[in-house]
C-alpha cells in the first residue's frame, strides 16, 4: 500500500514562482503523469516529493504520513532521471547492487534481488558489462532496475525516456507501463510529451505556470479539456481554434466566426448562453473531427482553399486556408480532394465541437 498526497505545494526561486499551489492525490498502484511545457514546474514538484527541494508552503504525505521533514533516504521512494547517472566504473551487477549495499543488505539477499530485477528487465546477460558497453535502451533499463531493486513505495521518474531515439522511446514506454502494472508500484512520472502521457498514464495532471489546470484520466483530458491551454496541449496535430462572436437572433444562438456562421442546436445554445461572460468565444474542433469534401455535402458548411496535403500512410493531414486561419484536418486517404489551391468544402462533427470563453479561457462546451 502506498498513496501520495500533495496539498497546496508552493516553491519559489528568487522571483520565479516554480510551483504555485499544486494539490493532487495518487492512489495506491496508480501511474500519474505530470504533463506540461518546459518550465511549468514539473521537476520542482517531483523534487519536493522526493525531498530534494524544500517547499515554501504545502504538505506532502506518503501513506498518510507527513514527510515534509523526512530526508530523502527515509521517504522510501526511488527516482529515475533523464540522465541515467550509472556508475561508469562499476559493472551492471554492481550498479544494481549499489542501493542495497548502501543499506547493508546481506550478500545473498542482494544477489537474489539483483537477479530478480535483471530477469524482469531482461538484462540478465548484461550483468558483467560496464555501462559504456551498453546501448541507450539497455542503460535506461539498468537505471530503472536500480530504482526498482529496493522495492520502493513510490517511483518518481523525470523524463526518463527523453534521451532515447524515437523508436526505442515508444518501445520502452510500453515496457515501462507493463512493468509498473505488473509490480503495482505507485508512480509519478514527468514528461512534456503529450503522446507519452496519453499512452502511459492512469491519470494526467496538465500543468502550466506552476499550476495544475486539469487532473483526470487521459481520455477525459482529451475529450473534455477544462480550458484552452489543455485543449491545445493534447493532440497532434493540435485542436483547431477559431474566434467567434456569439449572437442571439430569433431566440437562436449563432457563432459568427467570419469564415462561417454556425448555429448551435437549441438545447446547446441555452446551456452556452448561461455560461459565457461576454459574447466573445473560441470554437475548438480536432483535426480528426473535421470533414472535407470536393463538392458540398450536408456535413460541410464553409469553404476554404486546399493549402497542402501531408500523407501519413494510414491517413492524410490536410491543411486548408479559410480567411486568416490555417486549419488542419485528418482524413482517410480515400477522400476525394480538389487540386492544391482550389476550393474545398469543410465542416466538423457537430457534437465534437468545443467552445471556450475567450476571456476566462474556460471550457463552456
Ligand atoms: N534551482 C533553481 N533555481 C532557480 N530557478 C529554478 C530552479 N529550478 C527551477 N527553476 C525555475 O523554476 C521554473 C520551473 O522549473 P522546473 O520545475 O524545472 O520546470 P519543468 O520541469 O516543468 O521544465 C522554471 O522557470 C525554472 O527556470
Ligand atoms: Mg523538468
Amino acid at each position: 500500500m502506498s498513496k501520495v498526497r500533495v496539498l497546496g505545494l508552493r516553491k519559489r526561486f528568487d522571483k520565479t514562482i516554480a510551483v504555485d499551489g499544486v494539490s493532487f492525490e495518487v492512489g495506491d498502484g496508480d501511474f500519474v503523469v505530470l504533463l506540461g511545457p518546459s518550465g511549468c514546474g514539473k521537476t520542482t514538484t517531483l523534487r519536493c516529493i522526493a525531498g530534494l527541494e524544500t517547499p515554501d508552503e504545502g504538505e506532502i504525505y506518503i501513506d498518510d504520513r507527513l514527510v515534509n521533514d523526512l530526508p530523502p533516504k527515509d521517504r522510501d521512494i526511488a527516482m529515475v532521471f533523464q540522465s541515467y547517472a550509472l556508475y561508469p566504473h562499476m559493472s551492471v551487477y554492481d550498479n544494481l547492487a549499489f542501493p542495497l549495499k548502501m543499506r547493508k543488505y546481506p550478500k545473498n539477499e542482494i544477489e537474489r534481488r539483483v537477479k530478480e530485477v535483471a530477469r524482469l528487465l531482461r538484462i540478465e546477460d548484461l550483468l558483467e558489462r560496464r555501462p559504456r558497453q551498453l546501448s541507450g535502451g539497455q542503460q535506461q533499463r539498468v537505471a530503472l532496475g536500480r530504482a526498482l531493486v529496493r522495492n520502493p513505495k513510490v517511483w518518481l521518474m523525470d523524463e526518463p525516456l527523453s534521451n532515447l531515439d524515437a523508436k526505442l522511446r515508444v518501445y520502452m514506454r510500453a515496457e515501462l507501463k507493463k512493468l509498473q502494472k505488473d509490480l503495482k508500484i505507485t508512480t509519478i512520472y514527468v514528461t512534456h510529451d503529450q503522446a507519452e502521457a496519453m499512452a502511459m498514464a492512469d491519470k494526467v495532471a496538465v500543468m502550466n505556470h506552476g499550476k495544475i489546470l486539469q487532473y483526470a484520466p487521459p481520455n477525459v483530458v482529451y475529450e473534455k479539456p477544462a480550458d484552452l491551454f489543455v485543449a491545445g496541449f493534447l493532440g497532434s496535430p493540435p485542436m483547431n481554434f477559431v474566434e467567434a462572436d456569439l449572437i442571439e437572433r430569433d431566440s437562436k444562438i449563432l457563432l459568427d466566426a467570419g469564415i462561417f456562421v454556425y448555429q448551435l442546436p437549441d438545447e446547446v445554445g441555452s446551456v452556452v448562453k448561461g455560461k459565457v461572460t461576454s459574447n466573445k468565444v473560441v470554437l475548438g474542433f480536432r483535426p480528426e473531427h473535421m470533414i472535407l469534401s470536393k463538392n458540398k455535402i450536408p456535413e460541410t458548411f464553409f469553404q476554404a482553399n486546399l493549402y497542402v496535403v501531408e500523407p501519413m500512410g494510414s491517413n492524410l493531414i490536410v491543411d486548408i486556408k479559410a480567411g486568416e486561419y490555417l486549419l488542419k484536418a485528418i482524413v482517410a486517404p480515400t477522400v476525394e480532394l480538389p487540386p492544391l489551391g482550389e476550393r474545398v468544402w469543410a465542416g466538423f462533427i457537430a457534437d465534437r465541437l468545443h467552445l471556450f470563453d475567450a476571456k476566462t479561457e474556460l471550457a463552456i462546451l
